[in-house]
């Protein structure tokens, strides 16, 4: 039963053999509803289903194909489009409102909403199946499964092909999960063209090289045409950006023309995930009724992918999957290492007095990032006595350290996994009689929560305090120096989180 109860939130949480069985499973309901074979999709017929819709944010497709989807199953749909006329107008917390839907005892839950990682959040918070159907600039996983389906329904293949993304990569949620998703296909050479201001960010790119995608970012959307299978035109994300001047100078330069279709391969087609803004428009009307124009078959798609989607989580399908499952990383929580004690005659000529009687000695931080310790600690405020410089080290004097002595301090458990978070690789010595009485290596801590001074530096996310929507920001391990906001995916460099 790998898909029972299982949530769509997040596209990195499949394997390539969960892909192609959803495929596989929406293709045999695409033919089904196509020939009318009631039997084989009105799966919930028997059932008392209820499903909920709940869309913060505009949509035509994402919301009616679900719709339609669960109608389809024999589901009965509640929820709102838009949340005028909703207890959100009146301030309602979305942790509140996701609670009334399950109170009311709905089977699954299908939000879009404008705050990245709120999809995640609601997937924690509720007991019943929660489908992403969009979440701020994050993902769009179920527009993702369509894609695939639909790129593979074209070329036959999802293997070995050329893939253009072209348009608003910095903000648009759909190329997001599209790139991961297209990661876990053998064969699959990206090609990426936008303004420079509307780049894919560069933790995707990172994230594409250590997957060995091979990507190449064009100049022009003509010469990129000529040598993709496929091309992904997305919309310029008007809506998300803080300043519309970037919208002015990016808005007609990915403009997919007619022209550039007389240079495309045979079996070129040409996707878009919709809508088109008509006031600049990603792709020229002109196009709509050509053949390699595929975007209205592919927003098709979406109804039996998502009808594919329900049954499955909901258990209405039976679950034959024999293949590889999704297993979350479990990370190795420990990032104490308690070193041995070595007794060392006081050096007279070192360049920062040691502490003569107790306190605390944080030693081999990141050159010049000692400060960042005495505002985690609060020293100033606490009004400790404290000494901070970057040094040269005693033993190696060519290397140079971060080092902070802090006179009559001890730490809580809090206060040094705080420390492991901003600087990991440091050695805390706890000082009693003028000597080191324990010293401790630390690493960076798998999960980090609870440390006010620590939060997910994106604007954009579920998490962040002008929110009010008071989700605890939580921030996991992502490298040896690098954290990673468990709800949005922003990737940050541990020194740089105050
Ligand atoms: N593709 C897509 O998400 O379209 P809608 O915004 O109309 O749902």
């Amino acid at each position: 039963m790998a898909f029972y109860r299982r949530d769509l939130t997040d596209i990195h949480c499949f394997t390539t053999d969960e892909f192609v069985y959803m495929l596989d499973q929406a293709a045999d309901m695409k033919q089904a509803i196509a020939r009318k074979e009631i039997a084989s999709y009105r799966l919930a017929a028997q059932r008392d289903m209820i499903v909920a819709l709940l869309f913060y944010e505009n949509s035509t497709r994402t919301r009616t194909s679900f719709e339609i989807a669960a109608m389809r199953l024999g589901m009965r749909t509640t929820g709102f489009a838009g949340t005028e006329g909703t207890s959100v107008k009146k301030g309602e917390s979305l942790r509140h409102t996701l609670d009334m839907y399950e109170a009311y005892a709905c089977d699954a839950l299908i939000m879009r909403h404008p705050l990245d990682g709120s999809a995640r959040f609601a997937a924690d918070h509720l007991g019943i199946p929660v489908f992403n159907a969009g979440d701020g600039k994050h993902e769009h996983p179920t527009q993702t499964i369509l894609d695939l389906f639909t790129i593979r329904e074209h070329l036959g293949r999802l293997g070995d092909f050329d893939m253009g993304i072209a348009g608003d990569l910095k903000y648009g949620r759909t190329a997001h999960s599209l790139v991961i998703a297209l990661s876990k296909f053998q064969g699959v050479r990206l090609h990426l063209f936008s303004h420079k201001d509307l780049a894919l960010p560069d933790s995707l790119l990172d994230f594409l090289r250590k997957a060995n995608v091979p990507v190449t970012v064009h100049e022009s959307l003509d010469e990129m045409a000529t040598q993709v299978d496929i091309l992904y035109s997305t919309r310029i994300q008007k809506e998300r950006m803080p300043d519309l001047s970037e919208f002015e100078r990016a808005k007609s330069m990915s403009e997919f023309t007619h022209k550039m279709l007389d240079s495309t391969r045979p079996c070129f087609g040409l996707m878009h995930p919709l809508p088109i803004d008509k006031t600049a428009p990603s792709i020229s009307p002109s196009i709509d009724g050509h053949p390699k124009a595929i975007y209205k078959i592919q927003a098709g798609n979406g109804v039996p992918t998502r009808l594919t989607e329900l049954a499955l989580s909901l258990g209405l399908l039976e679950d034959g999957f024999t293949g590889e499952v999704y297993e979350p990383e479990h990370q190795n929580e420990q990032f104490i290492e308690e070193l041995e004690v070595v007794v060392k005659p006081q050096r007279i000529d070192v360049s920062i007095r040691p502490i003569r009687d107790c306190g605390v000695v944080i030693d081999h931080i990141q050159p010049y990032q000692e400060e960042i310790l005495v505002r985690l600690l609060q020293v100033r405020e606490r009004r400790d006595i404290y000494r901070a410089g970057t040094v040269k080290s005693v033993a190696r004097p060519s290397e140079i350290k971060g080092i902070l002595m802090i006179e009559n301090r001890e730490l809580s458990d809090q206060e040094i996994r705080a420390i492991a978070a901003v600087s990991p690789g440091c050695r805390i010595n706890f000082i009693e009689g003028g000597h080191a009485a324990r010293k401790l290596a630390v690493s960076l801590p798998a999960r980090i929560t609870g440390i006010p001074q620590i939060f997910c530096p994106n604007k954009g996310c579920i998490t962040r305090v002008e929110h009010q929507e008071y989700v605890a920001p939580i921030m996991v391990r992502a490298g040896h120096d690098l954290l990673r906001c468990y709800y949005c995916d922003q990737l940050v460099a541990s020194a740089h989180m105050l």
